[in-house]
């Protein structure tokens, strides 16, 4: 079945091919091209002038959880700091819930960011933090998400021993869930772990294979950055408060700076310098952090009004950011992209430009979304 897509006001595809118009064949985009030369198609969508980009990349989320954080989060808004402890209050809900009422969390949130256009999804462990509740977290993340990554290092669980748990996680937990998962990611942060901790364990995630990620510097400055940077992760994940030494790190790596915009306004923490990681030639990339404690949003298109609001980046970069950077951190480029042979993933807004997104603050500017070739609304 292939669908030819006419009508274009304005085409971001993130690659060297332009156009009013471009052809989806099955999963994947066929064509890309002037309309005039388009290649016959079984169906025409006309979209009447309105813009069309990839559909969004939340490559950083924590879906596998139960429970509820609003006291939490009053909390905070009436001055309280956010701290890693938190964790700990989901983590006791979501080992009490069965599997069914997990995976109709995790269906409801990536079904709620589908309709706002994200059509690629990771997702992570790390609510779980034994051994059961961590290979089963992975295995109904695995089920759902595009992406998954093991975060059995995301809190020691209160009363446990750090050292204990860290031979835990990068041995017999490891072992369970590496099957499962693509990449493993640890929380390396005070209150969370330390950078020797952090090390040991993403060390054994990559004997085992695994890619790897980190959580750093989001509640301060810290070692995140450079551990990340120093161990070739594909991605380090808030970055927060940097100091310009992590910036220059980051800037001569691969390893992708990851902005969570939304969770730095819900913790109220200060906005990440985007400015600076970019012109310092850092890759950035903006996801949702989606979660019950620091971040509960799946909106992409929030975190792009604000990135360029409030954080000084163009349209066009926080675009590519949420797009085509969100790929760069998960190491993909079949999304992320318009090109032929790309996923056929596709955001159209209601609006003539992505302009739109920072002109428009707020305003649900999702038209329509295909994923994998298919017109889910
Ligand atoms: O990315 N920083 C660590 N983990 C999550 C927060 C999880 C929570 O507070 O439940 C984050 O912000």
């Amino acid at each position: 079945m292939s669908v030819l897509i006419t009508g274009i006001g304005e085409l971001t595809t993130n690659s060297e091919v332009t156009g009013d118009a471009l052809v989806i064949d099955g999963a994947e985009i066929a064509w890309v091209g002037n309309a005039g030369n388009a290649p016959a198609a079984d169906e025409r969508v006309d979209v009447e002038g309105r813009a069309v980009l990839p559909g969004w990349v939340d490559s950083h989320t924590h879906l596998v959880f139960a429970g509820d954080r609003t006291a939490e989060f009053g909390a905070r808004m009436a001055g309280k700091p956010y701290t890693a402890g938190g964790i700990a209050v989901t983590v006791n809900a979501t080992r009490a819930a069965t599997d069914d009422e997990l995976a109709a969390v995790v269906r409801k949130h990536i079904a709620e960011a589908l309709k706002q256009g994200t059509t690629f999804i990771e997702t992570k462990t790390g609510y779980g933090l034994n051994v059961a509740d961590e290979v089963r977290s992975a295995r109904i993340a695995a089920e759902q998400a595009d992406e998954v990554t093991f975060l059995g290092a995301h809190l020691v669980p209160p009363g446990e021993d750090a050292d204990t748990y860290v031979d835990l996680v990068r041995g017999e937990m490891l072992d369970a869930v590496a099957p499962l998962v693509r990449w493993a990611d640890v929380f390396c942060e005070k209150g969370a772990f330390d950078y020797d901790q952090s090390k040991a364990v993403l060390q054994a995630a990559a004997a085992k294979g695994l890619g790897l990620r980190v959580h750093g510097n989001q509640l301060g400055e810290g070692p995140g950055v450079r551990l990340a940077v120093e161990l070739g992760a594909a991605s380090v994940d808030h970055c927060t408060y940097l100091s310009a030494a992590d910036i220059d790190a980051l800037a001569s790596s691969d390893t992708v700076a990851t902005l969570l915009p939304a969770c730095d306004l819900s913790t109220r923490q200060s906005l990440p310098p985007a400015r600076a990681l970019l012109d310092a030639g850092a890759t950035v990339a903006l996801a949702s952090n989606c979660n019950p404690g620091s971040s509960y949003t799946s909106s992409m298109a929030f975190c792009v009004t604000t990135a360029v609001l409030q954080m000084r980046m163009s349209v066009e970069e926080a675009v590519w950011a949420a797009t085509a950077g969100g790929a760069q951190a998960l190491r993909r480029t079949d999304v992320g992209v318009i090109r032929p042979g790309a996923r056929a993933d596709l955001h159209v807004l209601d609006a003539p430009s992505i302009t739109h997104l920072a002109y428009r603050p707020g305003v649900p500017l999702t038209h329509s979304v295909w994923r994998r070739g298919e017109r889910t609304n």
